[in-house]
């Protein structure tokens, strides 16, 4: 298919939704609230957000190379068009300071801003949304306690009409489901605590998993190798082309030091993944280690004889 037709087709799919979506998906505004005063936050509470913010790699996306911390700017490349990333500090003028934490919450979970207007899915809140109301408070917590820096925001390079917020609309009636991490009773609470942290706020899913025509993560094929900024996310379930299959203690020390002696250095985007990740618990990295490992299952007889083979090699 040309491309001229297939963003054709993309874009009269998304506005026959959106128009469908419309009555579905209208969200109010929320009322702006005078900026909280930072000595109002719980210190113990602010250190908890600021180790989710490094979950969320957060300020990779909200922060120019070289320019204020989660003032915004960044320009997204994606296949339609250029998304900005916008200030989450708390001004009350060009970032979040008149944010309430119900707006944020909203936000985290429903991919709306406070005016009710739909943020468009660079903004990873399809895996946002499992994040507990708890975590949420703390992420809050830490963001209004940031100096608020003036930027304003930059106008994204979109063509009409997917400049249309209201497309978002069709596009999440498609593709977004609201809703919390369900714990699996059958797993332990390891598991389950690196399954919360890896598909919610690591939405680790975002760069590791293919992509369909209209930008939504391929069903099916969660895991399955994807791309980000120009770089091979590899498969990092059953079909990790590893040479030497990875394992639970492996996983968690690359994504402690970001290198492994058989594995080699975590570069460009995961290296701002693992850098951000320094700041967790060695719980946390064990957790997310370990439900990693679980995805990529026990490697097979082949992969095994593979293993001994680059390990003499
Ligand atoms: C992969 C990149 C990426 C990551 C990671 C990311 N964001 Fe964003 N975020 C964006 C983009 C892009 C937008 C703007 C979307 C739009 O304009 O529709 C955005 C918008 C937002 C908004 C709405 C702000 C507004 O003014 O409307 C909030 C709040 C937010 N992000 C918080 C966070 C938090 C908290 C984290 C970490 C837990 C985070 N983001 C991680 C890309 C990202
Ligand atoms: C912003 C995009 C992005 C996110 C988010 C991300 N990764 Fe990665 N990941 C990459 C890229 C790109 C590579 C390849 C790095 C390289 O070539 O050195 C990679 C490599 C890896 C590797 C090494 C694979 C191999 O076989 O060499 C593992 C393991 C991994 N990521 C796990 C994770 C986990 C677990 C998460 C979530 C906590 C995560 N990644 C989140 C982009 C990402």
């Amino acid at each position: 298919m040309s491309l001229l037709r297939w963003a054709g087709t993309t874009v009269s799919v998304l506005a026959v939704v959106a128009v469908a979506g419309v009555a579905f998906a209208w969200r109010g505004s929320i009322e702006p609230v005078t900026r909280p005063d930072p000595a109002s936050f719980d210190p113990a509470e602010v250190r908890r957000g600021a180790e989710l913010a490094a979950v969320g790699n957060c300020i990779a996306c909200h922060t120019v190379p070289g320019g204020q911390a989660f003032a915004g700017g960044l320009a997204l490349p994606t296949p339609f068009g250029t998304i900005h990333s916008t200030n989450i500090t708390p001004d009350e003028e060009t970032g979040i300071g008149t944010w309430s934490e119900a707006a944020f919450q909203r936000s985290m979970h429903e991919g709306v801003d406070r005016s009710g207007a739909h943020l468009y899915p660079a903004f990873p809140y399809d895996h946002f949304t499992l994040v507990s109301e708890e975590d949420n408070r703390a992420l809050y917590a830490y963001l209004m306690t940031r100096a608020p820096v003036r930027a304003e925001a930059q106008a994204n390079d979109l063509p009409f009409p997917l400049n249309i917020r209201m497309m978002v609309a069709g596009w999440k009636l498609l593709f977004f489901d609201e809703g919390r991490f369900a714990a699996d009773a059958a797993q332990g609470d390891d598991w389950n605590r690196g399954a919360y942290l890896a598909e919610g706020l690591g939405h680790c899913g975002a760069c590791h998993t293919p992509r369909n025509a209209l930008g939504a993560r391929k069903a099916g094929a969660e895991w399955s190798g994807g791309e980000a900024e120009g770089w091979t996310a590899y498969p990092i379930n059953a079909l990790s082309p590893a040479p030497v299959p990875w394992d639970a203690e492996a996983l968690t020390f690359y994504l402690r030091q970001g290198w492994h002696p058989e594995h080699g250095v975590s570069r460009g985007p995961m290296a701002e993944v693992t850098g951000n990740l320094g700041l967790l618990p060695d719980s946390d990295i064990a957790a997310i280690a370990a439900y990693t490992a679980s995805r990529m299952g026990e490697p097979d007889a082949a992969r095994m004889a593979q293993a001994e083979t680059a390990r003499e090699a």
